[in-house]
């Protein structure tokens, strides 16, 4: 299977396997990633995490093999398909980090970015080289890469298509930690850890809120915040935050 669907401990994890070709993303590849974020989305699973086969890629963008006699209509569907697939993630009811075992090209890149957190290993090359192509990025580069490291910095990667290490990436907020190149898995699934114990609802409050951020003006984006901070008050969790504190134990919350 081009894609597989796994479980470690409270986590769902995607693995992109197609180690052959840095696990491209053929049209079976982005239609089966869908078809895993879904069934993920389904699971009682507390992250899901998405990572490559093989110890050289994430995943190295769209299938250029496939592009040959492409027609135009064509490729408008499988541009719109591919960035409705990966804006999937952006609607996940729990958090994503993508897992970046190597080369994040193109589309590679763009699903990592689509996912809430990046971890890279040392060693790992990003970059979206479609200006080398003849091409701009399809799936959500444009778009989420200014989001993530501002315009100045985007309109760098994407007009001279040059790939960043993933130190840099770090430097420059792309990616949010660097992981150990021989466990990779390991270092993302740490990561989670770091919040994967904290109500979901309450996480996905923080995540829509800050998310907005970048699109609403600051008047709109406080009361979306004095809104969402009120849903989370009036939620258990809250209540069982401050009773915790205050009986100076660790809080048990039931994402409720
Ligand atoms: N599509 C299809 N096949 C790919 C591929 C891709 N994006 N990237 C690598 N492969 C295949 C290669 O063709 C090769 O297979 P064969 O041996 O059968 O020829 C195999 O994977 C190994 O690749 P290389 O031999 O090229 O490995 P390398 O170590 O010499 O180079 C690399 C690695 C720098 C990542 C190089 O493979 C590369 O530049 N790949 C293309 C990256 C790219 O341009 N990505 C953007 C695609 S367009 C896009 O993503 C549009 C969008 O916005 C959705």
């Amino acid at each position: 299977m081009p894609v597989e669907l796994s479980r470690q401990d409270e986590f769902a994890v995607i693995t992109l396997n197609r180690p052959e070709a840095l696990n491209a993303l053929s049209f079976q590849v982005v239609r089966e990633i869908g078809a895993a974020i879904d069934e993920a989305a389904a699971s009682d699973a507390r992250a899901l995490l998405i990572t490559g086969a093989g110890e050289k890629a994430f995943c190295a963008g769209a299938d250029i093999k496939e592009f040959m006699g492409r027609t135009v209509v064509e490729e408008f569907n499988t541009t719109q398909a591919g960035q409705h697939t990966f804006a999937r993630l952006d609607h996940l009811s729990i958090p994503s980090v993508a897992v970046i075992n190597g080369y994040a090209l193109g589309g590679g890149l763009e699903l990592a970015m689509a996912c809430t957190f990046r971890v890279a290993v040392s060693g790992a090359r990003l970059g979206l080289p479609e200006i080398k192509l003849g091409l701009i990025p399809g799936y959500g580069g444009t778009q989420r890469l200014p989001r993530l490291i501002g315009q100045a910095r985007a309109l760098d990667l994407v007009m001279t298509g040059r790939m960043i290490e993933a130190e840099e990436a770090l430097a420059i907020g792309l990616v949010n930690r660097i992981v150990d190149a021989d466990a990779p898995l390991d270092g993302g699934i740490a990561f989670a850890r770091e919040f994967a114990g904290y109500s979901l609802p309450v996480l996905r409050y923080a995540r829509e809120a800050v998310m907005r951020a970048g699109t609403v003006n600051l008047t709109e984006g406080l009361a979306l915040e004095r809104d969402l901070n009120t849903l989370a008050f009036e939620g258990e969790d809250a209540g069982e935050g401050a009773t915790a504190f205050i009986e100076k134990r660790p809080p048990a919350f039931r994402d409720r």
